[in-house]
């Protein structure tokens, strides 16, 4: 009897691991889309010389491992992860609505961690204004460097 109940909690316990295997693979692979509610919320900070400044003190510290200190995805750790870290300049990336970037630097999705309990929404919002001067290049906030 006993033994039959751990072969049985083995048999789960397989299945269990090779669900989670799938499905994680499967996740990294699909499009990393915001929920069309999250995409429509709009920024509630307006990029200022000073907000500007504190976002990029968190970028570096937080974000350019992976992304790169321009935004670029070419951090030191870039080369080791899969999917590789977002391009911050691209058009692609441009195109999204404010509330999409909030939304994923919020949850993050492996290997990028959630910074939902890490930062304010004000912090988070001001990131998103940050990454968006980093694509506008001139733009005040690289302007200390
Ligand atoms: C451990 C590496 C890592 C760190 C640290 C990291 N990211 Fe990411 N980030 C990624 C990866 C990898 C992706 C792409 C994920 C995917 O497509 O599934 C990504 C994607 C994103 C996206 C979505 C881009 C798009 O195309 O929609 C945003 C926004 C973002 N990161 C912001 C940030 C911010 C802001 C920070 C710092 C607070 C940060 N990330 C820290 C690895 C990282």
């Amino acid at each position: 009897m006993k033994t039959r109940t751990s072969k049985l909690l083995l048999v789960l316990v397989v299945f269990a691991a090779m669900f989670i295997t799938l499905s994680a693979h499967a996740q990294t692979r699909a499009p990393w889309v915001a929920p069309a509610a999250a995409q429509s919320v709009s920024n509630p900070v307006t990029p200022d010389a000073t907000s500007l400044k504190a976002a990029k003190a968190l970028y570096i510290a937080n974000c350019s491992p992976c992304h790169g200190e321009k935004g670029k995805g070419d951090g030191p750790a870039a080369a080791a992860l899969n999917p590789k870290p977002a391009d911050h300049t691209s058009a692609a990336l441009a195109k999204e609505t404010d509330g999409s970037l909030f939304w994923k630097m919020s949850e993050g999705r492996s290997p990028m961690p959630t910074y939902k309990t890490t930062f304010t929404p004000t912090q988070r919002w001001e990131l998103v204004n940050y990454i968006r001067s980093l694509a506008k290049p001139g733009v005040k906030a690289n302007q200390s460097r």
